[in-house]
């Protein structure tokens, strides 16, 4: 099974998710969408994710979606997202990938967040700050984000089991 995982990062979450994920499977590409621009053509399952800045997938992940859209939408498919506040990922996965893509993928997730606060530029504190002091104010008091590997496995597992089906099914 030949596995394209295209992702797009700020602060390396996504990244290390992609990298986590393209572990469960024997052949797997990984590229970052920052200086790449990989065409899916020949493989049998993509994957793409992307880190969340207030509410909004990062733009090389936009792009590359924009451009390949046609090609990878009859493929199988898994996406995910890597953001801190769990309780907005299905909203956020709602805002940000129509409902033909949600529904044609095999998985559609939040796989957690992290953020190394000496990675963020003096701008992202201050944008952080300000989005703290909103949470504060929603009552949301817990902002401590973290990849969550159990969901990762289950994501990968769930990629498996789908294309293995699909397989039985052309025999
Ligand atoms: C400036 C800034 C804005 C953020 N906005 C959101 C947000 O709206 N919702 C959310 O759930 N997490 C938000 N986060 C948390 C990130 O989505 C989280 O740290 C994620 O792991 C980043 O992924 P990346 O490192 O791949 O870019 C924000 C983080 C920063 C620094």
């Amino acid at each position: 099974m030949r596995v394209l995982i295209v992702y797009a990062t700020r602060t390396g979450s996504a990244a290390k998710a992609a990298e986590l994920l393209a572990g469960y499977f024997s052949d797997a590409r990984v590229s970052n969408l920052e200086n790449e621009n990989p065409n899916p053509n020949g493989y049998d399952v993509v994957i793409f994710g992307s880190g969340i800045r207030f509410g909004r997938i990062l733009p090389p992940l936009e792009r590359w979606l924009d451009q390949y859209w046609d090609r990878i939408r009859p493929m199988s498919k898994g996406v995910y997202i890597c953001n801190a506040l769990i309780d907005e990922a299905p909203k956020i996965l709602r805002d940000n990938f129509s409902l033909q893509l949600r529904n044609s993928s095999i998985v559609v997730e939040s796989l957690g967040g992290e953020f190394d606060p000496e990675k963020l530029s003096q701008k992202d504190r201050l944008m952080l700050k300000l989005k703290k002091k909103e949470l504060l104010g929603r009552q949301i008091k817990s902002f401590v984000p973290c990849l969550l590997t159990d969901r990762i496995e289950a994501f990968a597992g769930e990629i498996k089991d789908a294309v293995r089906e699909k397989e039985i099914l052309k025999l």
